[in-house]
């Protein structure tokens, strides 16, 4: 097994910057410690569109950035002088907000002379279960399994830098079905935390069942109270069947509308809470639709992460990261399967580093700026990584 010395892990002071999406962040980090870690988050601004608007987005990072930037200096108790590296989220994200980030991140390290080190966001969420750790070593294969609004995967890391996505999802991730069966359930934006808040509540009355029926295994679920004779609900849960690592959200999400669709009585859209003209469902229909919903979306990550550690046995520790980790239901089910298995989870130990923020760009970028070919001259700097498929 290798493991990976402290000595690839700078201590230098490092000013890490975050503008990917729709939250505003700037940290101050040394080794794996995260000084101070600012998220200005843009909710409000978008919430009435129902979804980030990238314009929205990158005006208010203009407007925040250079607040976030002192106020995290400030909790650090440092001034800009005493930054010895920059880093910055490079992409994947919205363009016209990593820009933002991006230029600014630029001219500081052209004014104070000091490098540029470019970080890969998924990079960033998959090191931020070290963030506090006083790393000494790490054995490594470890299995990433990232879960965010834009990503779900699993990642193969030989080592910090070397990572082989090894599964994915083939159409929306994670955290996106969640956005969108939010929307259908007249739950709003961002619509993560209100499913599982609702179907936290939704899971007092139901019973689960896992049942394949030829191809496509389904969660069923049962009222609690009565007899078991006919499942209340039904939703597939995708790709369980297909032999591989890879994931897929779409079908999920096409059965939660038609699920919608007939609990309100109707076979189109008419009645979807999305398109704001009818409240068809009562508010009990919606905590159980939730819940079901989330019962199949955390199965489908759970029963993928079981077949990738029986396809890697080598692997004794899972690293989880990513807005999505701040589901329970997800992690509760995690957590039990590695329990049986004898691996180690770790998830970012707080709740700040599993969203978006600057804190793992910044943990990241340590581990880069030891390796000193990859801290880059701000002057030679300046793409954005505009290709999803360029992410981890
Ligand atoms: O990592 P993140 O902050 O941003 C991206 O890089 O995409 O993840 C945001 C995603 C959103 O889709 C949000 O709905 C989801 O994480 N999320 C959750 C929960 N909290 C946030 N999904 C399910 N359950 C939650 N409790
Ligand atoms: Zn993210």
């Amino acid at each position: 097994m290798l493991q990976y010395p402290v000595k690839n892990l700078s201590n230098k002071t490092i000013l890490a910057i975050e503008t990917s999406c729709d939250e505003t962040s700037a940290a101050i980090i040394q080794g794996t410690e995260v000084l101070s870690n600012v998220v200005y988050s843009q909710i409000d601004l978008h919430k009435e569109y129902g979804g980030v608007v990238p314009s929205i987005a990158r005006t208010a990072h203009q407007e925040k950035l250079p607040e976030v930037v002192e106020k995290t200096l400030a909790e650090a108790g440092l001034e800009l002088v005493d930054v010895e590296a920059v880093a910055v989220t490079q992409g994947p994200g919205l363009a016209i907000a990593l820009e933002v980030g991006i230029n600014y991140a630029k001219d500081i390290a052209t004014k104070l002379d000091i490098p540029l080190i470019p970080i890969n966001h998924m990079e960033g969420h998959l090191v931020s279960v070290l963030a506090g750790l006083g790393v000494k070593h790490i054995e490594f294969p470890i299995l990433g399994l990232l879960v965010s609004g834009g990503h779900t995967e699993f990642v193969l890391v030989h080592g910090i830098g070397e990572y082989e996505k090894v599964g994915q999802t083939l159409d929306d991730a994670c955290g996106e079905a969640f956005d969108k069966a939010a929307v259908m359930l007249g739950l709003g934006y961002p619509g993560g935390p209100a499913v599982s808040k609702a179907a936290a509540a939704g899971r007092h009355h139901l019973d689960f069942q896992m049942e394949r029926d030829q191809q496509t295994t389904y969660v069923r679920a049962y009222e609690t109270s009565t007899s078991k004779a006919q499942p209340k609900y039904e939703l597939p849960i995708p790709m369980l069947n297909s032999g591989d690592l890879n994931m897929s959200y779409s079908g999920l999400k096409t059965a939660v509308k038609q699920l919608v669709n007939n609990l309100s009585g109707n076979s189109d859209n008419r009645n979807i809470r999305e398109t704001g003209e009818s409240e068809a469902l009562t508010k009990e229909q919606v905590e159980e639709v939730s819940a079901v919903f989330e019962e199949a979306a955390t199965e489908q990550i759970t029963r993928k992460l079981k077949s990738a550690l029986k396809k890697y046995p080598e692997v004794t520790e899972v690293w989880m990261g990513g807005g999505v980790v701040a589901n329970r239901v997800l992690v509760a089910k995690i957590s039990n399967l590695l329990g049986e298995q004898d691996v180690t989870l770790r998830i970012p130990k707080e709740r700040l580093l599993t969203a978006d923020n600057a804190g793992m760009i910044g943990i990241a970028a340590a581990f880069k700026l030891a390796d000193s070919q990859k801290a880059l001259d701000p002057t030679r700097f300046g793409e954005v990584d505009r290709d999803p498929g360029m992410s981890l």
